[in-house]
């Protein structure tokens, strides 16, 4: 074990003069020791204000004055982190670590002059986690990866993300949990508590409404003041109120007007005053544009930082613009997160966290998550099955995405090794040719940091010979299709959401080949976001949503096509029947607006054109839409098979007359021959008189346990006014409104299984809200 920060010299050295520092000046307050208003007393105007704006992060070719570190201070010792805080030896404040998220910690893996390495845990996406519908799985991934943000001597793990999947086609949903704010919430929830469980913060990102990454750094979101707060915002209102994160990121765009980074309505109003946060807002790395704005919101620290966020500011306060005790509050703030680190603390971190438990917590995770979305009697596989294994990501495995949410991982396994180890026998002739020609066109690609997305490699074409070969002398061919995204970029429709010719030929031609041997074929999808379906998944006899699973892909893989686990996960976001069915497609991703870069001035000048987007689709998102409109979809919310059946029975409403609260309960079985777990759904359909409402809205869901054949569960739900409420403009508040209600409750959105009806006297005005973040305009 050593002392924090790694054997940084020149830390160390800083630690020594603070010491020396605080001896010389006994009489200076020392944070954690004097009231936190002394320390703030004793700083300087230059501390203050390098207080609240990191130290700078080294980006290739921008001008000096963008670059950190902002006053030449020393860099806090864990290299490949996000960033850090400024220290003030003097008055005992250290300099504190923020590193990504969501899909595990994301450092260096190696340091100059060190013979050690520093891999974490690749978990899976939190698309992935989503669809487990496992709140305690979820904590429990949120415990091991806030053990390596804690070992590792980070303080803060920026994640989870929660913006919303609001279309097929945005580039980081795979770092989102779902269409469905409830889900989203209680998700990031679970994982925030298990992060911050190892007493480290988490900073739940991006609020409010980067939904997609297109301009992302100027884009104006239009967005209703119902469907913020149903939507948008809702997931986040139920995480900060749940789970107590540490930290909020702010998003980049501007939200009805206004940078969310800039907006005090926002990040005052609707977070500490509606919501009761206490934490810390910080920006997303070189957000927004005006420092002065964003300390007056209440945008207490300004990441990374830069030397012109330090200049407004200093400018700011001798002109006044900037008032002394608004400074001062979010300095008090950045002070009040800095006590509750491990820094502060000089806690103690080995460097060597438990990565091979860490490994079975993320593999369990990933098989917990694939969702079986067809499966025609060809799973699970038979162990003595002989398979032909095709797609180039069968073989490079994509265990997530790129950008900031990617991790650096010791290794990863992929598909080929997984069924491999799982006992599984795989044509060799065919893996080694995926093998060779995946290797040489890797080698093919070109070199750019790991951090970007590299073009797709073609898809290998597979002869007729071999194809036929192949169906005669193996049992099953099993078939991958890979798709990569990351940030900066949104997915496009034609070879992404939607399959590509040679893609589908592909299929077509493995289909026919061992259908007429009376083979299986099946189809496994290692993706990061929902992709088009519906023209061609009548080829394959099953079709397993693998996601994209982290760093034990192959193996959890394997775990379900043999049925080593029983597939349980379901849909947390809607497979629709084509791109153009998706309520927000018709305005996506927005408009360029005339005019110069609205950036020009700030830390993301470089060419972005000010844009704006409306979301006429207003509260119409995901299953909202499709259920209440009647328009088919691939595969609904909710959706996904096992490899048993289960029956729901005795649906019992605590009272048939809504008086402030109500349970359900209800029995599930499991009616099939192999163990399972079951996912069940509650929603409620509500009156619909006051206001448009949706069809039906899930407001409760539970996992049960692994049930033996024959075996039953009790589950039982409550329902509160807020959960029968939807947000009215006009009087600020929320309204639940009286009339006859309908509970369904089933294992999908579109498989109701039981229902049940209670009404409710009169209307009820359930909370009121302080602010309005801006009408759409
Ligand atoms: C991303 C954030 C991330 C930050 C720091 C930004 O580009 O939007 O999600 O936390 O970088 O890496």
């Amino acid at each position: 074990m050593k002392r924090r920060p790694g054997g940084d010299l020149k830390w160390v050295l800083a630690l020594l003069a603070a010491g020396a520092a605080a001896a010389a000046a006994e009489d200076l307050p020392q944070l954690g020791k004097s009231p936190t208003r002394d320390v703030v007393a004793a700083m300087t105007r230059e501390e203050k204000v390098s207080l609240v704006i990191g130290t700078g992060m080294q980006r290739p070719g921008a001008p000096p004055e963008r670059q950190g570190p902002v006053v030449g201070e020393v860099k806090a010792g864990v290299p490949g982190a996000a960033g850090n805080t400024f220290a003030i030896p003097r008055l005992g404040i250290p300099a504190i670590v923020l590193a990504d998220g969501p899909a595990g910690l994301r450092i260096q893996p190696k340091r100059a002059d060190v013979s050690r390495t520093y891999y974490c845990t690749a978990f899976p996406i939190e698309t992935l986690l989503a669809s487990t519908w496992d709140v305690s799985l979820v904590e429990r991934v949120g415990r091991a990866m806030g053990n390596e943000v804690r070992e590792y001597g980070v303080d803060v793990l920026l994640g989870p993300a929660l913006n919303t999947h609001r279309n097929p086609l945005g580039g980081r949903n795979f770092e989102y949990y779902s269409e469905d704010p409830l889900v989203s919430g209680r998700m990031a929830a679970a994982m925030v508590k298990g992060v911050q469980a190892e007493g480290v913060g988490t900073s739940v990102k991006h609020l409010v409404a980067n939904d997609h990454e297109w301009n992302r750094n100027t884009i104006d979101v239009k967005v209703s003041q119902r469907a913020l707060r149903e939507i948008y915002l809702r997931g986040f209102e139920i995480v900060v109120r749940e789970a107590q994160p540490w930290t909020v990121m702010s998003s980049y765009n501007k939200l009805n007007g206004t940078y969310t980074s800039e907006s005090a309505p926002l990040l005052t109003g609707v977070l500490h005053q509606d919501w009761g946060f206490g934490g810390l807002v910080m920006t997303d790395w070189f957000g927004g544009r005006d420092a002065v704005a964003q300390m007056n919101a209440g945008n207490d620290l300004l990441m990374p930082g830069t030397a012109l966020q330090q200049k407004a500011l200093v400018a700011a306060l001798e002109s006044g613009e900037l008032k002394q005790d608004v400074l001062d509050r979010n300095v008090t703030r950045v002070l009040e997160l800095i006590q509750r680190t491990p820094a502060f603390r000089r806690l103690a971190h080995s460097d060597a966290p438990d990565l091979k438990a860490h490994a079975l917590v993320a593999r369990e995770a990933a098989a917990e998550g694939m969702v079986l979305l067809r499966n025609e009697r060809a799973l699970p596989l038979a162990k003595a099955a002989k398979l032909a294994l095709i797609g180039n990501s069968s073989y490079a495995t994509i265990t997530g995405g790129t950008g900031s949410g990617d991790v650096n991982k010791a290794y990863s396994v992929t598909l080929g090794e997984g069924l491999k180890a799982a006992g599984l026998s795989v044509d060799t002739a065919v893996a080694d040719a995926y093998a060779a020609y995946v290797a040489e066109q890797q080698r093919k690609q070109p070199a750019g940091p790991p951090f970007m997305l590299l073009p797709p490699i073609p898809e290998r074409e597979v002869t007729a010979e071999e194809l036929g070969r192949l169906a005669r002398e193996t049992d099953v061919a099993v078939v991958t299709v890979g798709r990569r995204s990351g940030e900066f970029r949104d997915r496009k429709t034609e070879g992404d959401f939607e399959l590509a010719d040679a893609e589908k030929a592909l299929l077509r031609d493995v289909a026919a080949a061992f259908h007429a041997q009376q083979k299986k074929v099946v189809v496994v999808l290692n993706v990061g976001g929902v992709i088009e379906t519906a023209s061609w998944r009548d080829l394959p006899d099953a079709i397993l949503l693998a996601w994209q699973p982290g760093q034990e892909a192959g193996n959890a893989i394997a775990d379900v096509l043999t049925g080593r686990t029983t597939p349980s996960g379901k849909l947390a976001t809607t497979f629709p029947v084509k791109w153009e069915d998706v309520p927000s497609s018709a305005g996506f991703p927005g408009k360029v607006l005339e005019g110069p870069d609205p950036n020009a001035q700030g830390p993301m000048a470089g060419g972005a054109r000010a844009a704006e987007v409306t979301y006429d689709d207003d509260i119409w998102v995901g299953y909202r839409h499709y259920a209440t409109k009647g328009v088919k979809v691939a595969y609904p919310f909710g959706y996904g098979l096992s490899y048993t059946r289960f029956r729901y029975s005795d649906l019992r409403l605590s009272s048939h007359q809504f008086d402030g609260k109500l349970t359900a309960s209800l029995m599930v079985t499991n009616e099939g021959s192999a163990p399972g777990r079951e996912v069940a759904q509650l929603y409620v359909s509500a009156p619909g008189k006051a206001r448009p409402k949706p069809a039906l809205e899930l407001k409760a869901f539970a996992k049960t346990k692994l049930l033996k054949p024959g075996e039953s569960e009790a589950l039982s739900f409550t329902l509160t006014a807020r959960d029968l409420a939807s947000f009215d403009e006009a009087s600020s508040a929320w309204l639940a409104e009286a009339g006859s209600y309908t509970v369904k409750v089933g294992a999908s959105s579109e498989d109701i299984r039981q229902t049940a009806t209670f009404s409710k006297t009169a209307a009820e005005t359930v909370a009121r809200v302080s602010t309005s973040v801006g009408p759409a305009r």
